[in-house]
């Protein structure tokens, strides 16, 4: 069905997941619900309980608690710095999660703003990356221009980009990709067009993380964000920022904290055992990856697999979908076009609202979301937020292709039972 050759073999990958032998009504469970969140293989599992099994302590003490939580978060800054590609470890700075992360900043971001002022937000953001910088910019009297996405695809307006950005732009925050829709941006243009009026780009890669390469440097982006708990690990938000940048802004901190990256931007006591599951999380995706090389290498490689292999899915769904009566899928479905998304299939199908079909599935043990799933903007634009959003069927590297067709074959019955109505 897919022309696309697997470059991955989902199977001995599965079976490092306890939670994905989950039974429902005697059939094992498909997770099609990663974009909410991935479930974790048995290695975060054990870094989390052995940090706490171990003693952990609070950061700073001359005792061997103490110096293990350092030395977690250490390992935790270095892993991440690998897998975004950064230059310095510090410049990784570790948080609740992304909302929170983007909170910190954007407010220390706007202490450097004036009235008058101007920032570019995107219509295909999660509101993340919306909200925390409408609220700055409302406090200092901050003009906000939309760049928006086209609803036929699903994908940013990047023509419309000129003319919004000028010598007063001071800010674009713009998603790497939509976790409704799937699409993927070229930031890489964005961030260039950005940085020649003088504006900092803060990129929201919280979606795009679990299913292709990040490489801060070759970006140039002044700040990226991504959630571990979207890759494999544990909740914890992990930001990039460029040094320079990082350090000359003003954070909101307690007085004795570090007044230096990262640890002036680490407000109170981090998760520890959060962070003993980063590394082991990234140690997983590098497995993906051939053996030899250094990390970063073994990213690299697993990256271009997991990719591979999940445009194969793609291809299969879309393939799939096609053959069910009233499905309507949103965003880029055309096939030659697979890598300017991820497999995250934003569908409505006819005679049910999007609850009904997420419940529907939901009771057969296949597990996706409906609504909006906070991407308030892309549904408003879609003219679908007062009409309970649409549903999402989130493909990643630990689904297999009978998932696909499992789900496929659950929406045609359904289809069938709306034309029996
Ligand atoms: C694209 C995107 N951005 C931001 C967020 C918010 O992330 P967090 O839950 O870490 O605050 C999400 C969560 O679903 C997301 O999908």
């Amino acid at each position: 069905m897919s022309t696309i050759t697997p470059s991955l073999n989902p199977d001995p990958l599965r079976a490092q997941f306890p939670a994905l032998q989950q039974q429902v009504n005697g059939k094992t469970a498909v997770y099609l619900d990663g974009p909410g969140g991935t479930q974790v293989p048995q290695r975060v599992i054990d870094a989390i309980s052995q940090a706490l099994s171990l003693g952990i302590s609070n950061h700073g003490g001359p005792f061997i608690t103490s110096e293990r939580s350092d030395a977690i978060t250490d390992a935790a800054r270095a892993a991440i710095a690998d897998l975004y590609n950064a230059r310095n470890p510090e410049e990784i700075v570790f948080g609740q999660n992304m909302t929170s992360l983007t909170f910190a900043i954007s407010r220390a971001i706007a202490r450097t703003w004036q009235s008058g002022d101007e920032i570019i937000l995107t219509r295909l953001d999660h509101d993340a990356n919306i909200s925390p910088w409408l609220l700055a910019a409302a406090d200092k009297g901050v003009t906000v221009h939309w760049l928006d996405c086209d609803p036929t695809d699903c994908t940013l307006r990047l023509d419309m980009l000129p003319a919004l950005l000028n010598e007063r732009t001071r800010l674009v925050a713009v998603t790497f990709a939509s976790n409704a829709v799937g699409s993927i941006s070229d930031i890489q243009h964005v961030i260039k067009m950005a940085h020649a009026v003088g504006a900092w780009v803060y990129v929201d890669s919280v979606h795009y993380a679990p299913h292709g390469l990040i490489d801060v440097q070759a970006l140039d982006c002044d700040f990226l964000v991504a959630s571990v708990y979207k890759f494999f690990g544990g909740h914890v938000g992990a930001l990039y920022g460029k040094y320079e940048l990082l350090d000359a802004l003003t954070a909101y901190k307690v007085r004795p904290a570090p007044d230096k990256p990262a640890g002036k931007w680490e407000t109170g006591t981090q998760s520890f055992e959060s962070l003993a599951g980063v590394t082991a999380a990234i140690d997983y995706l590098a497995d993906i990856g051939e053996e030899g090389g250094t990390r970063r290498q073994r990213l690299v490689q697993a990256m271009a697999r997991i990719q591979a292999y999940e445009m194969s899915l793609s291809e299969r769904f879309l393939r799939g979908a096609t053959a069910v009566p009233g499905l309507k899928v949103y965003g880029i479905t055309d096939i030659e076009n697979l890598a300017q998304r991820t497999p995250t299939f934003a569908v409505s199908l006819a005679g049910y609202t999007p609850e009904e079909v997420a419940t529907h599935l939901g009771k057969q043990g296949i597990f996706v979301w409906h609504g909006h799933y906070y991407a308030v903007a892309v549904m408003e634009r879609l003219g679908l937020l007062d009409k309970g959003g649409l549903v999402r069927i989130g493909f990643c590297h630990y689904n297999t292709p009978a998932e696909v067709d499992a789900v496929l074959a659950a929406l045609t019955a359904l289809a069938a039972l709306a034309a029996e109505k």
